[in-house]
């Protein structure tokens, strides 16, 4: 059985626009780069180059590469796909048949019809006809494509898997291309295996977004920076990713800043360039001593032909030393007019003091020869 885990709309299209956000230039020599669709879709079917899937009536957690649940009518389908067949699994509380249909409504339309009657697993591959009619592939000319038909029915549930082969080529049948979406319903009837009985309930209008296979790749990054930096002095910081077949990966986000006791302090960020570069400039104001820098890649991804790649998140530290402000030695102009200053300070002192020095010999003159006879005034010697 089961346990349903569900991708709504919604939660699907805000995946894919975070995925478009993501994307950025293909790794070097990728030859061809499709872009996940910016559109919303209902449902994603993923290419799963080997399948591993075990058709036995029995979907487990994970055994497809997709499940999706259509709300309306209560059916899981269970999915995945690649260049040789379909694999398909459909579960519903009925123990009718179950129905799915690529294409916008029945007529014209590749239907897989499956159910259990009567302990017998039966699997259709008709098309859908004008009038609201269907009949099996190999009544109009085509082929019938399901090459494993298993199914179970207990408990009032009725499940069933099947592999749907591309060939031979039926030309009633679509082929999916990989990286588009195209238009698909499904249907029930609840209690009758009857295959000519009108359905129950019906979903249409939906569409399925044949998601290209995801590889997940390992990225390394190397994170150089100078061993000891000054405050308030700027320096580089260069950090360059590199995927697990040593190729740089350019248009990855990197956030680059340190370690505190409070968690990673994140300071600045950017992308890597076709070399897989980042290079930073920073510098540190309040930051003093030994520290570990730290950068931080986000998650790419991109899609080439097939294949979705995904480059996963990897971080690289590195402990440098941050040294407290270097002084900054002045302009000559500077020390030479604080010397004139000095130099005119005392001189002008030296000035003053040696003005008032003499003006105060000189008073001291004036009063120690204050008794002394005035020029011409001398004593006069008598004769006798
Ligand atoms: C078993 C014989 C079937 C009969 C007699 C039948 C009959 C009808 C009729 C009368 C309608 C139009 C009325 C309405 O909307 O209810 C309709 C619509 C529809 N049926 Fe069926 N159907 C049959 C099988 C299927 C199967 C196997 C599917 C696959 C899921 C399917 C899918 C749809 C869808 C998607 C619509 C709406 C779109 C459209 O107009 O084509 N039907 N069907």
């Amino acid at each position: 059985m089961i346990q349903k885990k569900i991708l709504t709309a919604g939660q699907l299209f805000i995946i894919l626009a975070f995925a478009g956000a993501l994307i950025g230039p293909p790794p070097a020599g990728a030859q061809t780069t499709a872009i996940i669709p910016d559109q919303s879709y209902d449902a994603s079917m993923p290419f799963i180059a080997d399948s591993s899937v075990i058709i036995d009536g029995d979907i487990q957690d994970d055994e497809y590469g997709q499940i999706y649940e259509n709300v309306p009518t209560g059916i899981t389908v269970a999915w995945e796909y690649n260049d040789d067949n379909m694999t398909i699994g459909l579960e519903a509380a009925v123990t009718g048949w179950l129905a799915i249909g690529f294409g916008t409504g029945m007529e014209d339309s590749n239907i897989l019809m499956v159910g259990v009657a009567d302990s017998t697993v039966y699997c259709y591959d008709i098309i859908g006809l004008a009038g609201f009619d269907h009949a099996d592939d190999v009544d109009e000319g085509g082929v019938d494509n399901i090459v494993s038909c298993a199914g179970t029915e207990s408990g009032g549930t009725t499940t069933v898997e099947l592999v749907f082969s591309f060939t031979p080529v039926d030309a009633l049948d679509p082929i999916p291309e990989v990286d588009t979406i195209a238009p698909f319903f499904v249907g029930l009837n609840e209690d009758s295996d009857d295959k000519t009985r009108i359905h129950d309930v019906y979903d249409h209008n939906l569409d399925l977004y044949y998601k290209p296979s995801t590889i997940n790749m390992e990225t390394e990054m190397l994170l150089s920076a100078p061993d000891h930096v000054h405050q308030m002095e700027n320096f580089s910081i260069e950090a360059t990713i590199q995927d697990s077949n040593s190729d740089p990966v350019p248009g990855i986000e990197i956030s680059i800043g340190y370690k505190t006791v409070f968690g990673n302090f994140l300071m600045t960020d950017g992308i890597t360039d076709a070399q897989g570069k980042l290079t930073v400039e920073i510098f540190f104001e309040n930051v003093l001593g030994p520290i570990t820098l730290i950068a931080i890649s986000q998650e790419l991804l991109t899609v080439v032909d097939s294949t979705n790649t995904a480059y996963l998140s990897t971080e690289a530290e590195l402990d440098i030393t941050v040294d407290g402000e270097v002084e900054e030695e002045e302009p000559s102009y500077v020390i030479t007019s604080r010397w004139a200053l000095v130099g005119g300070f005392w001189l002008i002192g030296i000035i003053i003091w040696s003005t008032f020095g003499y003006n105060f010999y000189v008073i001291i003159q004036i009063f120690r020869h204050r008794n002394d006879p005035l020029p011409g005034e001398g004593s006069t010697e008598v004769s006798s």
